[in-house]
C-alpha cells in the first residue's frame, strides 16, 4: 500500500485520500496500485457500503505523474497499465463511490470523477482534460461518456480544445453535482456519502449497476428487466425491513444484511 494514498474505514464508509500535495497529488504507478487494492477491498467487504474520495491541499490530483508517463512509453503495453487496471476496477464496482474535488482536477483527476456516483466540487475547484496538449488522445472511457452527456461540440471544447472548467461549469456540464463553500466541502460529502450508506445495500448496489448498463439496451428490453429485478427485491428482506419501518413510523435498520 502506498502511504500516498491514505484508505480508513470509517463506519461503513471507506475512505481515500490521494496525499501527495508536494506533487499535487499526481498519480503514480504506485498509487494507482493502492487506489485499485482499495476499491478492492470495498467490493470484497459487506461491512463497506460507500467509498469517500477526496485529495489533499489545493488538489484533488494533476493527473498521471508526468514522469511515470515518460518512463511508461518506454515500456508498457494496453492492458499491463495499472491506470487501465484501476478504471476497469470502477467500472465494474456496484457500491456507490462519493467524490470531494476539493481543487485541480486533471486529466485522470477528471476522467476519475466519470466513474463516480456523486461528485461535489469546492468553489475553488478547477477541471481540466489537457490530453491532446499533451500529444495524447482522451482516456478513461472520456471519450465515449463526454460526448453521450454533452454531445459532441461540448465534449470537443473539452477534449479538442482543452478548455478548463471552473466548478459552476462542471455543474453545468454534468460533470459535478453540487458546488459547496470550500470550507464546507468535506462535510457535506461525508454526509452525502453517510446517507447512501444508510439504505439498503443490496438495492443500492443492483440500482447502480442499472443506471450503468442500461443505456446500451433497447427500452423494451430495460423494462422487461427492471420488472424482474423490481420483483425479485418486492421479495427481499431489505424490502421487508423498508416496509415494517413505514408501518411502525421507525427508522429502517440496514445494518443486519
Ligand atoms: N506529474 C508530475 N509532477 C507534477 C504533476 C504531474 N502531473 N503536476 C504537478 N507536478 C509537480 C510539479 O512538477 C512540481 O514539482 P516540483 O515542486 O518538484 O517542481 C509540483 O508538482 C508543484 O507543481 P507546480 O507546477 O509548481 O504547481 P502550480 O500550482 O504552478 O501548477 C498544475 C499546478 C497542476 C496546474 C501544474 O503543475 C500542471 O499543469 N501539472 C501538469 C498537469 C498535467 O498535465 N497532468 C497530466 C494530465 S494527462
Amino acid at each position: 500500500m502506498s502511504e500516498l494514498i491514505q484508505v480508513e474505514l470509517k463506519g461503513q464508509i471507506l475512505s481515500i485520500t490521494l496525499a501527495r500535495p508536494d506533487k499535487k497529488n499526481a498519480l503514480t504507478v504506485a498509487m494507482y496500485r493502492a487506489l485499485t487494492d482499495a476499491i478492492d477491498r470495498a467490493d470484497s467487504d459487506p461491512q463497506i457500503r460507500v467509498v469517500h474520495i477526496t485529495g489533499t491541499a489545493d488538489s484533488f490530483s494533476s493527473g498521471n505523474d508526468l514522469s511515470d508517463f515518460l518512463a511508461a512509453s518506454q515500456s508498457q503495453q494496453s492492458g499491463d497499465n495499472p491506470a487501465q487496471c484501476l478504471l476497469h476496477r470502477l467500472n465494474s464496482f456496484n457500491k456507490p463511490i462519493v467524490a470531494a474535488v476539493n481543487g485541480m482536477a486533471i486529466g485522470i483527476g477528471t476522467t476519475l470523477l466519470l466513474h463516480c456516483d456523486l461528485v461535489y466540487a469546492a468553489r475553488s475547484a478547477r477541471f481540466q482534460l489537457p490530453f491532446v496538449d499533451l500529444g495524447l488522445v482522451p482516456e478513461g472511457g472520456s471519450s465515449a461518456i463526454l460526448p453521450a452527456m454533452l454531445g459532441h461540440r461540448r465534449a470537443a471544447e473539452l477534449l479538442l480544445a482543452c478548455e478548463s472548467l471552473d466548478a459552476t461549469q462542471a455543474v453545468d456540464c454534468g460533470i459535478v453535482n453540487r458546488v459547496c463553500d470550500d470550507s464546507e466541502l468535506q462535510a457535506f460529502s461525508w454526509q452525502q456519502a453517510e446517507k447512501l450508506a444508510a439504505k439498503p445495500p443490496a438495492a443500492i448496489q443492483q440500482a447502480k449497476a442499472m443506471l450503468k448498463h442500461n443505456p446500451s439496451k433497447p427500452l423494451a428490453q430495460v423494462i422487461d428487466d427492471e420488472i424482474e429485478l423490481f420483483l425479485k427485491r418486492l421479495r427481499s428482506p431489505e424490502a421487508a425491513e423498508a416496509m415494517a419501518a413505514f408501518m411502525e413510523r421507525r427508522k429502517p435498520d440496514y445494518s443486519r444484511f
